[in-house]
């Protein structure tokens, strides 16, 4: 099953949602309004909390999970990513928090704790290590990330196109009936 319960948590979503039936959502999960989830995305709210904000899509192979709770750190990590966010194929995000119009790019690992202000461009295969925070309106590429350069203004424009793009398309899936009927 695509959507699972985990202990006394079943994931929520919001209308026009697209969850291909290869994904797994588990637990503490929460979604908005035409958010789309691509074959073999795993989404594993147990240990702490997912939401995704309106309008994003999490590609094919990405992986989303989180830091539970200690005494040390209280709340532990949980995972935030804001409104019109493309994540790339095949990224992992652990426990950080995303703002919005931010494009994370195929392959690109983000870690606890980082904070990735609102219009970041993150390059296919970066890594983010733990703590960082991203300024708004820039590209980061490398590994480890390096501030490459300001966006311009055509980058920071398809920041929001992007997610346009993707809930056109998950559209298109929803409406193709053999989807519509599962
Ligand atoms: C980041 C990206 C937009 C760069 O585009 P670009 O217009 O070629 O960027 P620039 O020409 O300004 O390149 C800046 C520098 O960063 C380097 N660079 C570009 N992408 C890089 C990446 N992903 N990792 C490391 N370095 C990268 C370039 O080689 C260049 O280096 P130089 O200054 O030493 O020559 C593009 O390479 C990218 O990663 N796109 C992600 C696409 C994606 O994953 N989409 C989601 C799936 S749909």
């Amino acid at each position: 099953m695509t959507i699972r319960q985990y202990q006394t948590i079943s994931p929520t979503l919001g209308n026009n949602v697209y969850i291909d039936e290869m994904a797994l959502i588990a637990g503490d999960v929460h979604m908005a309004d035409d958010v789309s989830v691509w074959p073999f995305v795993s989404a594993r709210g147990d240990v702490n909390t997912i939401t995704i904000g309106a309008r994003s899509n999490i590609q094919d192979g990405t992986v989303l999970h989180v830091t539970r709770k200690t005494s040390s750190n209280p709340e532990g990590y949980p995972l935030v990513i804001g409104k019109d966010v493309t994540i790339g194929h095949k990224c992992m995000l652990h426990g950080c928090r995303l703002g919005d119009r931010i494009l994370v790019g195929m392959g690109a690992i983000i870690m606890d704790n980082v904070i990735v202000e609102n219009d970041v461009f993150i390059g296919a295969g970066t890594l983010v290590p733990p703590n960082k925070r991203l300024a708004s309106g820039y590209l980061y590429v490398g590994n480890p990330m390096q501030k490459k350069r300001p966006l311009t203004e055509a980058e920071i424009a398809f920041l929001k196109q992007s997610a346009i793009n993707y809930v056109e398309l998950k559209n298109d899936y929803l409406n193709t009936t053999s989807n519509s009927e599962r």
